[in-house]
């Protein structure tokens, strides 16, 4: 049986070579389609495969029309908003994620990306420390709680929305916020760690950015989708004091960046899980999880289609 290792944006080669090891391990072979620049080539690549491993990679309809022999994809990350759950249910295909994994990657990425900004973007103006700033996460998930636990070694006031919470929060000293609103105007600094989905589509938008201080600094690691663009360049219009810091680029970056070259920042390509460690902890899992499907049948964190 064959595993496409489906990556636009490439694992290590470490993490490669510890997939490989898995994978080959148990019998299986694995293909390799990595920094692919056409659809046409992974409607090649899919052809004849049984399990695809992907990180943000598209998987369309299309897609999977053309993958006859596709049984298990394993999203080796979190978000599973690049894979058309609709088509997949109707072909009996299992989609898995890896929650967790990258974690940490991405909130170290937000916590040094809330430094770059509280410090003028290194231009050597005097900045502000974020000990003491009160900081609000929006969505306490896997990679809401590293922030937040990160957070705290820089003595910052956590404020947390979400709409569950486990029972471990009430023991670590941070406050929950009751709606997002509160959340937003009670912070300086927001950090967005909600999905893609069609609840949370741009759900970032201006009624909400209003609230927020005048000097707020919004960083989002999130997704580009959930955060409404016009709006956002709106805000920061009307606003002098706000910053934007994303490492999800939007739409309009372009402008934002001629406009407002003090107060926004975007990295070029997606980074928060590309780290050697990242790519280690969610290649490996992946690997496991399609092994023990394709030869236990085993289903480990099962991504449904919610109608
Ligand atoms: C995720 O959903 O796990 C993160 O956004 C990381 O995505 P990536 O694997 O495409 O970097």
């Amino acid at each position: 049986m064959k595993v496409l290792i489906l990556t636009k944006k490439p694992f290590a080669q470490k993490a490669i070579e510890n997939i490989n090891k898995i994978i080959n391990s148990a019998s299986l072979e694995t293909i390799i389609l990595e920094k692919y620049h056409s659809e046409s080539q992974v409607l090649n690549a899919v052809k004849d495969v049984d399990a695809i491993i992907v990180r943000s990679d598209l998987i369309t309809n299309e897609i999977l029309v053309s993958a006859k022999k596709l049984k298990v994809i394993v999203r080796a990350g979190a978000g599973t908003d690049n894979i058309d759950l609709t088509s997949t249910t109707a072909r009996n295909i299992v989609v898995m994620n890896t929650p967790g994994q990258n974690a940490n990657a991405v909130a170290e990425l937000t916590l040094g990306m809330m430094v770059n900004a509280s410090r003028n973007f290194y231009d050597g103006n005097s900045g502000i420390e974020l000990k003491g700033k009160k900081l609000g996460i929006h969505g306490y998930g896997n990679v809401g709680k590293n922030v937040a636990r990160i957070a705290k070694g820089f003595e910052m006031d956590i404020y947390v929305y979400d709409t569950f919470y486990t029972e471990e929060i009430f023991k670590k000293n941070i406050n929950i916020s009751d709606s997002k609103e509160e959340l937003y105007k009670t912070c300086q600094y927001i950090s967005l760690h909600i999905p893609a989905t069609s609840a949370t589509d741009r759900s970032i938008n201006y009624r909400l950015l209003e609230m927020m201080q005048k000097d707020a600094i919004l960083i989002n690691t999130s997704r580009k989708e959930i955060i409404d663009e016009e709006d956002l360049m709106k805000w920061m219009e009307n606003y002098q004091n706000v910053k934007y810091i994303t490492d999800i680029m939007p739409d309009n970056d372009e402008e934002l960046k001629i406009k407002f070259p003090k107060r926004y920042f975007s990295t070029r390509k997606k980074i928060g899980a590309q780290t050697i460690e990242a790519n280690n902890n969610a290649g490996i899992a992946a690997a496991k999880q399609i092994v023990d499907f394709l030869l236990n049948g085993k289903i480990q964190f099962q991504i449904e289609f919610k109608r």
